[in-house]
């Protein structure tokens, strides 16, 4: 099966703490294919401005701050976030059910047009770590769960693993975002990787794949742009 992409389904990760570190790269993406990903490597370094310069250039943002803290404190610093002009941003959901009603109604209050997701499980996590923070389910369990309470409390989406997209769209609905990060493109010589591949991700019926080192510390970025431009209709 051909797998496509939507034009800007793909965002680019710039984990970085300097713009002027990939300013080549950035010279060559095309703000109508890819949307940016600011997380919080350029944003603990070049704060407001890195997002100010990026909008400048025509792109979507991806403001991936994670936040994780008590209802006020999050809400706040979102009524922030609302006002850099971003595409999306996200919050930690093992916040609870609190926080995320507040963060979503204060998106609605003041830029509604802004999308919320959350992050359910990172998948740096695996099954012992999550015993290890006393978790008693699998991970796919407690990932479907912080959903619900995400779609139950107003947000528009979900960050997950690959692994967990086919039961969030199938018990959330397919209008509930997915979010993909750590999807792998170049894995032609290296199968046992499929499960984190960019292909499975668009064909379990994510929305939208992150990838980051494989394009910023690629030798010839240029290229692994083009190999995702070419599945792009
Ligand atoms: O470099 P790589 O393609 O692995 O980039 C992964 C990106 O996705 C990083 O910016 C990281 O912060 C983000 N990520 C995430 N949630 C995860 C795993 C990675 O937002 N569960």
């Amino acid at each position: 099966m051909t797998v496509r992409l939507k034009p800007k389904q793909a965002i680019i990760a710039l984990d970085v703490s300097s713009l002027e570190e990939i300013k080549n790269l950035l010279s060559i993406i095309d703000k109508d294919l890819f949307r940016l990903k600011v997380g919080k490597q350029l944003f603990t370094s070049q704060g407001p401005k890195a997002i100010e310069k990026l909008r400048s250039l025509g792109f979507d943002i991806f403001l991936d701050l994670k936040l994780h803290d008590i209802p006020n404190t999050v809400s706040k610093s979102l009524a922030n976030i609302c006002n850099l002009g971003v595409w999306m941003s996200n919050i930690h959901l093992l916040g609870g059910r609190e926080m995320i009603e507040e963060a979503s109604s204060t998106v609605k209050k003041i830029n509604n047009d802004m999308i919320l997701v959350g992050v359910t499980i990172l998948t740096s996590l695996n099954e012992i770590n999550l015993i290890e923070l006393g978790f008693k389910a699998s991970s796919e369990e407690i990932a479907l769960n912080l959903a619900k309470l995400g779609k139950e409390n107003g947000i528009d989406g979900v960050v997950c693993s690959i692994d967990d997209i086919s039961g969030i769209k199938a018990s959330m609905g397919s209008d509930f975002l997915s979010v993909t990060p750590g999807v792998r493109m170049l894995q032609e010589n290296d199968d046992q990787k499929r499960s984190g591949s960019i292909y499975d991700a668009i064909q379990f019926g994510t929305d939208f794949v992150v990838i980051g080192r494989e394009i910023t510390q690629a030798e010839n970025p240029e290229g692994v742009l083009k190999k995702i431009e070419s599945l792009i209709v």
